[in-house]
């Protein structure tokens, strides 16, 4: 792999050793990939945030690498925490849990990185333009990224994001390069979606290309909230990490020159399919104990929607609607949250239904309108799933 002078520098230690141990890695992938040279990127996204996924062994990493003169090299944000790092005493998280995963989210902090905690920095100030290189490692933020922003990212490891925020680059390969970026499948569909549909489209499709790339063909227009539910949901039952939409992404038109997509791989969607993967996605019919949205974390619309349905009620299941510190504070101007809150819910900031202890607060079935959620809460909290819309959730 070709390094310029500067990037030689680095990659020999002459800049320190943490930029030395992440040039390292950088390369190591570069390698494995056969990319040819680095890119400079515009952006980081770094998982491996939350106590829960990382453990001790991360935490540990973490403050050893935090104690030198590192700063990362690009405007670089953070996934969720296993915390609601203001509310969590309130939510009753675990006190010795919070204590390190603040310590985590201090030594990441030390390094310039933003604390915003969120799956959906496009929403709160790190939204890369059409052809940028980014290095993102949240597989629904990679998703959106690619596929509706038309930035340029693989699916990077915690690790890696790190790595390149470090150096202010990554290897180039993959999503990065043109021919990476067409469809090998094409999607057609008979019917047209609304709401939850969208995540269930995702399971469905996810499922089917595992890491390829799919093109649909949409009977309906779908919205910005919609395409981050399709493809957080392609992302996580498949490693999908771009998706084209006929007359709606920015790289459609390019996504199918030069390929050929064979008979096998142009698949028609029925409404039965769709309501099947509907019911696939719920693990019980058992009531929510505990009802989740903001998977990926919720946009002002979506709390603003939540809000007008609860005006008045007084909600009988928990609620958590899940976002960015960013978006809360919009919510809180603008009385959301005071609404949420009266009907007996609460805007939980910088965590999720996913990476939180959830499975030590003592519920059992949790409600969700996100199919990645669905998919995630079982493997991951050993709780079952109720998938359905926000509105049937909150009506029940
Ligand atoms: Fe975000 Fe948690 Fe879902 S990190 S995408 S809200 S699983």
């Amino acid at each position: 792999m070709y390094l310029t002078p500067e990037e030689q520098a680095m990659y020999d230690g002459k800049q320190g050793s943490a930029i030395e141990k992440s040039m390292e890695i950088l390369v190591a992938l570069g390698d494995i990939y056969e990319a040819g040279k680095m890119v400079d990127i515009s952006s980081a996204q770094i998982s491996g945030v939350s106590y829960k996924t990382i453990g001790d062994a991360g935490l540990e990493y973490l403050e050893e690498l935090a104690t030198g003169d590192v700063q990362v090299k690009v405007p670089s944000t953070l996934n969720p925490a296993g915390i609601d790092l203001k509310q969590w005493k309130e939510l009753k998280f675990p006190e010795d849990f919070a204590e390190k995963q603040k310590r985590i989210i201090n030594a990441y902090q030390m390094m310039g990185i933003s604390t915003t905690c969120t799956c959906t920095p496009y929403l709160v100030g790190n939204v890369p333009t059409l052809g940028s290189h980014i290095a993102w490692s949240e597989s629904s933020a990679v998703c959106y990224a690619n596929s509706v922003l038309g930035a340029r990212t693989n699916r990077e490891g915690g690790p890696g994001a790190l790595a390149a925020a470090i150096c202010g680059k990554t290897a180039e390969y993959g999503y990065h390069l043109d021919e990476g970026r067409k469809a090998n499948f094409i999607f057609e569909l008979e019917t047209t979606l609304k709401g939850s549909d969208f995540g269930a489209l995702g399971y469905l499709v996810g499922k089917i290309v595992g890491g390829g790339i799919p093109y649909f063909k949409l009977e309906n227009t779908p919205s910005v909230n919609e395409l981050k539910s399709l493809g957080a949901a392609l992302a996580s039952s498949g490693a999908v990490a771009l998706y084209h939409v006929e007359g709606v992404t920015p790289e459609y038109n390019e996504a199918l020159k030069d390929v050929e997509i064979k008979g096998t791989e142009r698949i028609s969607v029925t409404e039965n399919e769709i309501l099947d993967a509907h019911q696939k996605l719920s693990t019980t019919r058992k009531k929510p104990d505990l009802i989740c949205i903001g998977c990926p974390h919720a946009s002002l619309d979506e709390i603003k929607n939540i809000a007008d349905k609860l005006s008045g009620r007084k909600l009988t299941t928990p609620l958590w609607v899940c976002t960015s510190i960013s978006v809360k504070a919009a919510a809180d101007r603008m009385g959301y949250t005071k609404t949420i809150e009266n009907a007996g819910g609460k805007v939980v900031c910088d965590t999720c239904m996913v990476v939180s202890p959830i499975e030590d607060l003592g519920f059992e079935v949790i409600g969700v309108d996100s199919a990645k959620a669905a998919n995630y809460v079982p493997s991951m909290c050993g709780l079952d799933v109720v998938y359905d819309d926000v509105e049937n959730l909150i009506e029940k």
